[in-house]
Parts: C-alpha cells; structure tokens; sequence
C-alpha cells in the first residue's frame, strides 16, 4: 500500500466540537488519504487537557499544554484547530496566525464580518493557511445534491429553498457564563445554527458558489428572550434569478425530526433530510409526470455518516497545507466575508449587537 502524507494536529480547547472533531481525527480508516495525528492539546487547565485525551483519543499520546500559545508555537504541530466560543476566533486565529500556524477554526468564524476580515488581512500579510470549518460544504452529499440541482436539472429550474433549523436550549436554566447565554460570547441562534440553514439555502440557490457568487437581498426579523437571540427568520432572494430562500433557527424548539428543508423546481422538489441540516444523511427526490401533475416520490440518496462527518472537512484541510496552499477552494476567504457580511445585516435588522460590535 502507498505511503500516506501525515499531518500534525494541534487541538485548542477542550470543549464539545473539539472533542467531536478529534474523535474523527482518530478514526480508523485504511482508505484514508492523510494520516491525522493529535500532535498537542492547549487547554485553560492542564487537567482538563488530561481528561480530554483519556476520553477522545486514549490511544494516542500528545503533549498536553495548559494554555494555547504553547501549542501555536510547538514546531512539531503543523496546524492548528480552533474550538473555542465564537468571540475568541478572531483572537486564536490572530496568534496562530502570528506563529505562523495555518489556521482551521470553527464557525461562526468571527462575531461580524469586520473582525473576518482583519483575520484574514493577517492571514494575507503572513502568507498563512486560514478556513472556516463550515464542514457542510465537505460533504459528499451537498456536492451531489448540487450536481443533480445545477448541472443535471433534476428537478426543473430551482426557484425556492427552505431550510429549518430547530434545537430547543433552555437559556433561562443555563449559568450565565454559558455561551448559548453570555452575549460576550456569541450567544444567539443566528451565529449557532441559523449559519447552516443560510449556508443550505445558499447552496441550493446559487450554482455559482463558491467564491463566484451573487450576494442576495435579505429580509430578516429577530426575536430576543432574555437579552438572547432566540429565533430567527431570513427571506434571501437572489436578483438575477427571482430565487428565495427561507433560512429559519431557533432555540426555543425542536425542528420537524427527519426532513429539515425542501429545494422545490419547476418540475418538482427535493426533501432534505436528517435530524438536523448540520447532519443530512439523506434526500429524497419528488418529479412531476409527464403529465405535469403532482410531483411523486422518486429515488433517495443516502449519504451514511462516517463517524461525526468531519473526516471531510480533516482531510481536504490536511491536503491544502500539505500542498501549500492558503485558502479553502470550498470555503474560500471571500465567502466566509460574504457570509459573515449577511449575518451583519440580518442582525442589523433583527436588533442583535454584540459588546464587540461597538468596538
Ligand atoms: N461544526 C459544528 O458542528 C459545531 C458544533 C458545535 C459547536 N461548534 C462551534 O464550536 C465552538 C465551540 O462550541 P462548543 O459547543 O464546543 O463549546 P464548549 O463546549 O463550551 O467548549 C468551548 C471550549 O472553549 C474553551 N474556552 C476558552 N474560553 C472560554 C470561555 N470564556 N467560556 C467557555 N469556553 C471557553 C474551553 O476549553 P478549555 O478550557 O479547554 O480551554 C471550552 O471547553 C463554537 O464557535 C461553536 O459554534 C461547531
């Protein structure tokens, strides 16, 4: 069997998505095309740090650090995974940017576009890696689903797209230092998980994306408990197209448990389904007859999740460094901005500032 590249991870943070991220690093898989080793772990504590590799990946053995700038500046780490709050994105990418570290750092990528943009400036100046771990835009199924809307026309000409996300979080009960809570840190539905019904609905209205694609008109409304962004509702239309999209997220309840969105066409719709539109595993494609009468059910495309689906995401991250190259050809600079840039004006209309916006 051919040699494969390795790359050296360092993890920084010990939260949820860290862990979710380097379970999948440590997977077994002989069809891998990078071997992902878990080079260092930065942590507020060094116990946590502990803890962490005891229970994510016992079998493996990095250097476990009680702060992050240890591991920006450990030359056996070729780069960097970033899983802190959303509001300290911009700080992590800064420093490892400053340590010459290419940079993989969860969404949201930064609070407002203003902040994207001085990451990336940085990352320019420095010649350094960076990407928004917008781990959708990895997966196999998007990218069929894409070839089956735009290039084989499957259902006709798209013209709308309807996307929900739902979780319920019990904001009252949580502590305050909670970043579903802690406006400091992000808190809101939007920046959590209305990211991924916006980023759905611009993935099955635009062929165009990324990087060569039309910023749509939004229309957005907001609701607030307690000081937190709790739901949102979006109407993107696209101007050259007439298209809409229907971007929903809330926190004050579940979404509909199997099918979180429909691309509906002039000759029928697809359903998007899987518990939530950050884990699709399937759609189900609906055509009219010949006689143009209701769309029928037709075939669905499963997508079986391999562990937690980062592998994706790991893997296309580990080849760009590995070959030198500076930015995500699926998650490019200029989107992340496009997107950061329509979450600005979505909460400009919906009424969410955060303290770091009026810096
Ligand atoms: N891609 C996805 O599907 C996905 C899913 C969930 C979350 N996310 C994103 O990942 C990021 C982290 O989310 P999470 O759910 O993993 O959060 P979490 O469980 O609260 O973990 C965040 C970690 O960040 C570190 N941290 C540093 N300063 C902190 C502070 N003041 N308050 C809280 N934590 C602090 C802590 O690690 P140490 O103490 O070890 O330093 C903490 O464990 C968010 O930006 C979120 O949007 C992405």
């Amino acid at each position: 069997m051919a040699e494969v590249p390795t790359i050296r991870w360092g993890i920084v943070a010990t939260g949820m998505i860290s862990s979710w991220f380097v379970e999948d690093l440590v997977l077994d898989r002989p069809d891998a095309p990078v071997k992902h080793i878990i080079q260092a772990i930065g942590s507020s504590a060094l116990e946590k740090g502990q803890s962490f590799v005891s229970k994510y990946c016992p079998n493996s053995t990095p250097t476990i650090y009680a702060s992050y700038e240890e591991v920006y500046n450990d030359p056996s780490v070729d780069i960097i995974y970033i899983g802190t709050p959303h509001a300290f994105h911009k700080r992590n990418c800064l420093d490892a940017i400053a340590a010459g570290k290419p940079v993989l750092c969860e969404k949201s990528f930064t609070i407002n576009a203003a902040e994207a943009k001085e990451v990336f400036k940085a990352a320019a100046d420095r010649n350094v890696y960076v990407h928004e771990a917008m781990w959708l835009r990895h997966r196999p199924l998007v990218h069929n689903l894409r070839k089956l809307l735009f290039e084989k026309k499957i259902i006709g000409d798209v013209f709308r797209s309807y996307i929900d996300f739902g979780m319920e979080v019990d904001i009252p009960s949580l502590p305050s230092t909670s970043r579903y809570k802690d406006l400091a840190l992000g808190a809101g539905s939007l920046l959590d998980i209305g990211l991924y019904s916006l980023t759905w609905a611009m993935l099955t209205l635009d062929a165009g994306m990324p990087g060569n694609s039309e910023k749509p008109k939004v229309q957005a409304s907001q609701t607030h408990l307690h000081g937190v962004e709790v739901t949102s509702s979006i109407l993107l239309e696209y101007p050259s197209t007439g298209r809409h999209g229907i971007a929903l997220s809330t926190t004050m309840g579940p979404g509909h448990p199997n099918c979180f969105g429909r691309v509906s066409g002039t000759g029928g719709y697809v359903e998007l389904e899987g518990v939530q539109p950050s884990h699709p595993v399937s759609f189900t494609v609906f055509r009219k007859d010949e006689n143009g009468e209701i769309p029928v059910k037709g075939e669905t495309f499963d997508f079986p999740r391999v562990g937690r689906g980062f592998i994706y995401e790991a893997d296309n991250t580990a080849l760009d460094v590995l070959a030198g190259r500076k930015e995500n050809a699926l998650v490019p600079w200029s989107e992340t901005i496009r997107v950061m840039e329509l979450m600005d004006e979505i909460r400009r209309q919906g009424g969410t500032v955060y303290p770091v916006d009026r810096v």
